[in-house]
């Protein structure tokens, strides 16, 4: 049953291209939309699922996932995209009640991702060394209803940490390789350090970091393919799009070992 404080995305009922809005509900709050205004207190007690009637047209109830939520970020900076974010959260095994550390935050959808799996009971603790960039991601995220299990914080991270005993750290930045040291004293035992880079230069001097340290052992180096289809019954159409993002970047997956 929706109550006051659920996270909502209403989506347009049509056939081409459906804008969606994501809220969260508060008694008397109101959305503005082009099928006219979707008035929160006419919401309250339905269900996700539902289908409410606008002025101008209808809109689907649906509970937002993180890759709604990123879609509807505003992007500051290149951000990791959702099945990058998701194969990372994988491999890695985050769930609920883990810490995880990330850095750079940039526009929060990598943060989003984390705080998604870590939740209820887990914690994100994010840095980014751009003041700018930290508040539009804070601001992001606040969509999400998230923000209680997330720490944002203004940080080089090639520096030293001040954080709990890590279950993971991603790092998503053009230098991960600079910041391999300062990360690995803060991740636990068997604890995941994931790195996203874009460039072979960088996949390099990164895996040369790795196999430098020797709390760290190098697991694999992948990147994530997929291919959206066309689909169209009434035209019998069902074949890969024409157009497509066909690279994103690398991960690097690795281990933290005791001695
Ligand atoms: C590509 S963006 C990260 C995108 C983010 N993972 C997402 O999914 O939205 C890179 C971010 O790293 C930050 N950054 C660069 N160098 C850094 C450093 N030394 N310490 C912390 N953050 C850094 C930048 O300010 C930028 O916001």
């Amino acid at each position: 049953m929706l109550k006051e404080g659920s996270i909502v995305r209403a989506v347009e009922i049509t056939q081409k291209n459906p804008k969606s809005w994501i809220f969260q509900l508060e008694r008397e709050g109101e959305k503005s939309t082009h099928l006219g205004r979707i008035d929160h207190d006419k919401i309250i007690g339905k269900k996700y699922g539902n289908v409410v009637s606008l002025i101008k047209g209808h809109v689907l109830l649906l509970k937002p996932s993180p890759r709604d939520f990123l879609r509807s970020f505003r992007l500051k900076t290149q951000i990791m995209y959702e099945d990058d974010c998701a194969l990372a959260c994988s491999v890695a095994g985050i769930g609920n009640g883990m810490k995880v550390g990330e850095a750079g935050t940039g526009s929060g959808a990598l943060t989003s991702f984390l705080a998604w799996n870590v939740a209820p009971d887990g914690h994100v603790y994010s840095f980014d060394i751009n003041e700018k960039h930290l508040r539009n991601a804070e601001q992001n995220i606040q969509m999400t209803g998230l923000q209680n299990i997330i720490t944002f914080q203004i940080h080089d991270i090639r520096e030293s940490i001040q954080v709990p005993a890590l279950d993971a750290f991603f790092l998503d930045f053009s230098t991960p390789f600079e910041a391999i040291d300062s990360i690995t004293p803060s991740l636990i035992g068997g604890g995941h350090l994931i790195c996203f880079v874009p460039n072979w230069g960088q996949v390099e001097q990164t895996v040369e970091k790795i196999n430098e340290n020797e709390a760290l052992e190098l697991q694999q180096v992948f990147e994530v393919n997929r291919r959206d289809f066309a689909i169209n019954p009434k035209k019998h159409i069902m074949r890969p799009k024409f157009r497509s993002i066909v690279y994103s970047g690398i991960l690097i997956h690795t281990i933290k070992i005791l001695f």
